[in-house]
């Protein structure tokens, strides 16, 4: 169970960094946010501003409720049996769990990458197209530049460009990653929510993916699930650390790192469980 003290704090964290932060800063408002599977009450009274053009990492131990977490920013929880959610998420000014919500419209704003990298059965370039096709853009010579400047903001034109046609199961697991990155890109997200997005990968490829993501940032805001440690001090310029559901603490990464203000975050971060 949360204790008012640590909510003060986490609110209190928050309020800290809202001195120095405009509003509209906070791309993403998360607003006591509970959510149930069932009977399991898998997220406890959330709260917590994703800030704009920001790295933001979830960390903490398997089944804390992460995933869920950032499945929240999009609704993607809306498909799962049995899945109930109070709160408000507030983007651009709006809950998206409020009334006559278009919630395909808030998923192609808020895009997502998943853990094993899924790319379309179909070729290179139609995995990029197929977004703006179903928003109805038809030009081939749009879409071409659509194909060449997702795939170079992802990192894989340079591997790519003579094999747009092959098809995308052909690629090595860290090339189909940035593609997934490039589809995502091609229906111009504001936010890209990634769940452990390179675990699946090699160190080599791991280290493509956290170059791109510090790319991202200057145009996209990322949010990041990670079970790595390391990846999260490297790349995000905020943290989060959850547990049974909770978010114990939320802030500026060095700060949660160096000098976390909760016992159970410095057990986490120094190895003492997870
Ligand atoms: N689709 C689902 N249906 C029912 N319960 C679920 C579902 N997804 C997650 N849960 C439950 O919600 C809780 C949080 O799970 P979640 O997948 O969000 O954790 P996680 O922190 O992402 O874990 P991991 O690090 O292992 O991926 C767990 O108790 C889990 O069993
Ligand atoms: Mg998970």
């Amino acid at each position: 169970m949360i204790n008012g003290k640590r909510n003060q704090k986490i609110n209190g964290n928050q309020k800290e960094e809202s001195n120095n932060k405009n509003k509209n800063d906070y791309v993403i408002r998360c607003q006591d946010i509970n959510l149930w599977y069932d009977d399991n009450h898998a997220l406890k009274d959330i709260n917590m501003n994703i800030i704009n053009n920001k790295i933001t990492a979830i960390i903490g131990p398997s089944g804390c409720g992460k995933s869920t977490l950032i499945r929240v920013f999009n609704r993607m929880n809306d498909v799962i049996e049995g899945c109930r959610i109070k709160g408000d998420v507030i983007f651009d000014g709006k809950n998206i769990y409020g009334k006559n919500v278009d919630v395909r419209a808030v998923r192609s704003r808020i895009g997502m990458i998943f853990q094993k990298p899924n790319p379309f059965p179909m070729s290179v370039r139609d995995n990029i197209t197929y977004g703006p096709r179903v928003h109805g853009l038809y030009d081939p010579k749009i879409l071409d530049e659509i194909v060449e400047d997702c795939l170079k903001k992802a990192a894989l034109w340079e591997e790519v460009k003579d094999r747009l046609k092959d098809s995308a199961i052909g690629l090595s697991g860290g090339q189909q990653q940035r593609l997934c990155i490039a589809r995502a890109l091609s229906i111009e997200p504001e936010v890209l929510l990634m769940d452990e997005p390179t675990s699946s990968l090699d160190p080599i490829a791991t280290a493509k993916i956290e170059e791109l993501c510090q790319e991202l940032k200057k145009k996209y805001t990322v949010i990041i699930v990670t079970h790595n440690m390391q990846q999260a001090a490297r790349i995000s310029d905020y943290t989060g650390f959850m547990y049974l559901g909770e978010m114990i603490e939320f802030g500026r990464t060095e700060q949660i790192f160096e000098n976390p203000h909760e016992e159970l975050t410095e057990n986490y971060i120094t190895g003492r469980f997870g």
